[in-house]
């Protein structure tokens, strides 16, 4: 059995000076297995260490954001050399126009961009805009897709709205993914009231023929802002995002995680008759959008440069996509094989593939949940997700099936003879919950 024995003395450690042990609850050890939440030392294309020496196959890398490799050596050669040449100055560098064109002619709604550093930033500067733009306070989220922000808009609306205060709580409203009718309720029941329709172009479930086009539709007749956050879509479903994917014009997008290989750098984009309004050149009332210390820090941005070239100059997203179909195929015939197909469904487009995990009774199981990942995690496979990136290789692949596989097995028994007889530990929790 592997050890952890490092990776616990250190987990404890960060929980007494770090609240939830982890800076992002989605790291949190409540995610995985109990005493299976290893404390990274290092990692180099798909594969991560960590503090006890554990070797790993990993998904899904940081949050999503990895989707060439850690420590991708193009992207870090670009880092490097911009460190070099200094990091902050007190005028834009030449470094924000270069990111901020190559942006332009990649991804088809951006007219304008404005950089910042988290995806939340790009987010919550979208929906500020649109309410400047509007006149209107409300906003219209979809409520099947689990994170917009970490600001108090979004906040106020999720499972853990503490500290958010009730009169903005009240000003989110939520329509259904696919399903048209629903944002029409919104906005009939608020007429000439919601800024903003904020969205992803699709999660796990594709859209329906029509219901982004008809999400458009409605923003334009009802003279609201369509957002179309593209913090996983982008760079990773084609190099101008799911609106290019889709062909759908959305008002503004938003842009994060693949952008910069998982360096810090997020990004705003849109219409120029929004964006302008961040600026100067118009008689309307002008707009603090996104104006912070670190959104331009050079190497964050040439990060994001060196990213774009390796998109523009590899097909980085058709191998996304044909590693994803080969990874998907092989865990359906393993799950297949092990009599767990229906327990064990492989989700979502290739290129951002999740599982799930049902119980006996073919519901949704967090306890099964974390047996799976107790299992594979035990055969070198670290994974919440099954997002690939550019650096898995068709071996690690296989490896990754093989593990799985095998998991699968100890999923049936489970399934057979009882989940207590397997289960080593607690269950994983959801990351956003409102008490402990
Ligand atoms: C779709 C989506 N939008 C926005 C965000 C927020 O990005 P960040 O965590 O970089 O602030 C996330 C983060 O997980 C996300 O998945």
């Amino acid at each position: 059995m592997k050890s952890f024995t490092r990776s616990i003395e250190l987990g404890a450690r960060l929980h007494r000076c770090v609240p939830g042990g982890a800076h992002t609850y989605a790291k949190g050890d409540d995610q995985y297995p109990e005493g299976m939440a290893p404390i990274i030392d290092r990692g180099l294309g798909c594969k991560v260490w960590d503090v006890d020496g554990n070797e790993f196959i990993e998904y899904g890398s940081g949050l999503r954001a990895v989707t060439l490799g850690h420590a991708f050596e193009p992207v870090l050669q670009a880092v490097r050399e911009q460190l070099v040449r200094g990091s902050n100055f007190v005028r834009p560098a030449r470094i924000e126009l270069e990111a901020a064109e190559s942006l332009q002619a990649m991804v088809p709604g951006a007219e304008m961009v404005k950089f910042c550093k988290d995806g939340s930033d790009a987010t919550s500067g979208a929906i500020k805009l649109a309410r400047a733009y509007t006149g209107r306070d409300l906003v219209a989220i979809c409520g099947n897709h689990p994170f917009f922000s970490v600001d108090d808009w979004f906040i106020g609306a999720s499972a853990m709205p503490g500290g958010v205060p009730r009169a903005t709580r009240e000003l989110t409203l939520k329509f259904a993914y696919n399903d048209l009718a629903s944002l029409q309720v919104l906005f009939d029941a608020h007429p000439g009231q919601i800024a903003a329709v904020i969205l992803e172009a699709e999660k796990e479930a594709e859209p329906k023929p029509g219901f982004l086009q008809g999400v458009r539709e409605q923003c334009t007749r009802h003279g609201s802002v369509f957002v179309l956050d593209e913090m996983i879509t982008g760079f990773r479903w084609h190099n101008g995002g799911a609106q290019a994917f889709h062909g759908i014009r959305p008002d503004l997008s938003t842009f994060g995680k693949g952008l910069g290989n998982g360096f810090s750098v997020s990004a705003l984009a849109g219409s120029r008759d929004l964006m302008r309004l961040g600026g100067a050149d118009h008689d309307r009332e002008r707009v603090f959008l996104l104006s912070t210390t670190h959104g331009a820090e050079t190497h964050g941005l040439a990060a994001a440069l060196a990213t774009m070239k390796v998109y523009r100059d590899e097909p980085v997203v058709r191998t996304l996509w044909e590693r994803g179909e080969r990874l998907a195929a092989g865990l359906r015939a393993a799950a297949e094989a092990a009599g767990v197909a229906q327990h064990v469904p492989i989700l979502g487009r290739p290129c951002c593939l999740v599982f799930g995990s049902r119980d006996a009774q073919g519901q949704p199981s967090q306890p099964f949940r974390t047996l799976l990942m107790q299992e594979i995690i035990e055969r070198g496979v670290l994974a919440t997700s099954l997002v690939v990136n550019y650096s898995h290789s068709e071996s690690d692949i296989d490896r990754t099936v093989a593990a799985f596989a095998a998991a699968f097995d100890v999923y049936r028994r489970a399934l057979d003879e009882g989940i207590d007889k397997y289960l080593r530990g607690r269950p994983v929790r959801p990351a956003i919950r409102p008490f402990g």
